[in-house]
């Protein structure tokens, strides 16, 4: 028996959560996790087939998991997906924001503009239409709890990723406002920093990154593990655990918190060579 099919109720129980991007990698993992808790969960990502598939792989576990469409760049869509959200369930109470997209490895002096409002886009204007939507219904609640998928980099930035860095930044500083003007209301709002976890979005920006240092992807894993303090790489219930405390009511007291879940790993400080001209 899978351990999803042995527990379906705990701290969450009856809380009705969304989590976006979750049709994969950290979003799926935390989606699990909070309906392990005995949360209903929507799982709300571009890919709209994948989120369905994965629910209901979910749901033959036991898990109350639905799979939905949204795309956190469309303004208007986010607005109307959460009014659908109140409509079907009457409330919200958790909303996870993991919807992010890496960086195509380059150094400031050569990132497009389109490069940089790619990942702007989603990783923090996306981030920013979803707090907004959901802070009014829980506002209106008196109740709820936020949790940002933010990372090591928007604290301590690593080379020639500028606009993840400064998109995960923001995602912080986003925490660290919200936080203050929802406390009056009961809402919780707190971040993620998460480590190197081996998903999708990793394997991307590794295989760019080995190709720049010409080494590699089994040097560039055992490199990254090496950086880790605790020695190993993230999984993602590693994430999801962390991210289930903060909406939890054991973290009742905590609002305003960027937690790092990392092995202990800071950041990656390494400065590349010259360019080549
Ligand atoms: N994996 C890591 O090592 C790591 C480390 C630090 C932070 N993070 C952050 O964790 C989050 C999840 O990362 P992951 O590794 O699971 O990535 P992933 O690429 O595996 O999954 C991202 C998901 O987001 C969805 N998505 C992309 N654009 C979207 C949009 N406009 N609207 C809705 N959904 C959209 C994708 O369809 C995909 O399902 C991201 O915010 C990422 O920045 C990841």
């Amino acid at each position: 028996m899978s351990e999803s099919e042995n527990a379906v109720h705990g701290c969450l129980d009856g809380l009705i959560a969304v989590v976006t991007g979750a049709a994969q990698g950290l979003g799926l993992g935390i989606a699990e996790q909070l309906a392990i808790n005995g949360a209903t969960v929507i799982i709300a990502d571009l890919q709209t087939e994948k989120a369905e598939i994965e629910a209901n792989q979910l749901q033959k576990n036991g898990l109350s998991v639905n799979g939905a469409y949204l795309d956190v760049t469309d303004s208007k869509g986010v607005t109307a997906f959460f009014d659908g959200v109140v409509g079907d369930y009457n409330r919200l109470d958790i909303l996870v924001n993991n919807a992010g997209i890496g960086q195509n490895v380059t150094p400031v002096v050569e990132l497009s503009d389109a490069e940089w409002d790619r990942v702007l886009d989603v990783t923090l204007t996306g981030t920013f239409y979803c707090c907004r939507a959901a802070s009014k219904i829980m506002e209106r609640q008196e109740s709820g709890s936020i949790v940002n998928l933010a990372s090591i980099n928007g604290q301590s930035p690593a080379a020639l990723v500028v606009a993840y860095n400064v998109a995960k930044a923001g995602v912080i500083s986003l925490t660290e406002t919200l936080a203050l003007e929802l406390a009056a209301y009961g809402v919780r709002v707190n971040a993620i920093s998460p480590g190197p976890v081996y998903t999708e979005f990793n394997k991307m920006v590794m295989a760019q990154r080995c190709e720049s240092l010409n080494i590699s992807e089994a040097q560039m894993i055992e490199r990254i593990r090496n950086s880790i303090p605790l020695g190993r790489w993230g999984e993602p219930t590693d994430i999801a655990q962390g991210v289930t405390f903060l909406c939890s009511p054991q973290a009742g007291w905590i609002t305003g918190e960027i937690l790092r879940v990392s092995g202990g790993l800071k950041g990656v400080s390494a400065t590349p060579p010259k360019r080549e001209s």
